[in-house]
């Protein structure tokens, strides 16, 4: 793992865009891309760019279930927010949150997927270690599933609701083992609220309590970390 120090969110954003940026010049055509607050700075540097992203594909992690695309409060959403409607990619993927039948949404998922090798992999992390939606104890090779959040990942969530009983329990996400086939990934973490996950996914043996852990096995990781994050390295 390269383990790049920045002083906050914004030169962290910065950083990734260069590394996508580089990417694009070297040939990357597929990214696969994160939701929450901590990709936002990287999001709007990309937006300002004169990068084009119009044959390019973007596949994103996660979804919650139950929620359509044009509600406010889901992923596909908050992706056309901070980007897409921006910059609109070739064909950009999001889990279906709606769909009726799960199960099969998870294998298409995986079929897009495997159809689209992912160049470069944006990721943050839970507080719990989780990346993506993949919660503690999942297994390093699962592929697109539907799981049910923790209870530490509601109450991190809740305040994109109105109230806690409004945050979904359920989400489809892309599974680890899809995520570290990807060529290159890169995870940015931003607070002090992440300090103890950055600190066990770099320092600790690789395990299912943490699932970032994993990323000690892949061979082109990039963390970006502010000081909070890395004040307990
Ligand atoms: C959610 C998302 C993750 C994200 C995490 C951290 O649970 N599914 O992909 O990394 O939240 O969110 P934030 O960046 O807002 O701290």
């Amino acid at each position: 793992m390269e383990i790049i120090r920045v002083k906050n969110a914004d030169e962290g954003g910065k950083k990734a865009f260069e590394i996508i940026k580089e990417g694009i010049a070297k040939g990357a055509t597929t990214f696969g891309l994160a939701t929450g607050s901590t990709p936002e700075t990287l999001y709007s540097y990309l937006v300002a760019s004169d990068l084009d992203f119009s044959d390019k594909t973007s596949i994103n992690l996660d979804e919650y279930v139950g929620l359509s695309g044009d509600d406010e409060q889901s992923y596909r959403y908050f992706m056309n927010k901070h980007l897409f409607n921006e910059k609109p990619f070739k064909e950009s993927y999001v889990p279906n949150g709606k769909a009726e039948d799960l199960e099969a949404e998870c294998k298409h998922y995986d079929e897009i997927i495997e159809q689209h090798p992912i160049d470069i992999q944006i990721l943050g992390i839970g507080q719990n270690g989780h990346i993506g939606f993949n919660e503690p104890g999942t297994p390093f090779d699962v592929k697109t599933q539907v799981v049910d959040l923790t209870e530490s990942t509601i109450n991190a969530n809740k305040r994109y609701f109105d109230k806690v009983e409004d945050v979904p329990t359920r989400a489809v996400s892309m599974g680890i083992g899809s995520i570290m086939q990807s060529k290159k990934i890169v995870l940015m973490a931003f607070g002090e609220a992440k300090a103890d996950a950055i600190k066990g996914m770099i320092n600790d043996a690789p395990t299912t309590d943490l699932p970032a852990s994993v990323l000690q096995n892949h061979d082109d990781v990039i963390v970006i970390v502010d000081e909070e994050a890395a004040s307990k390295l």
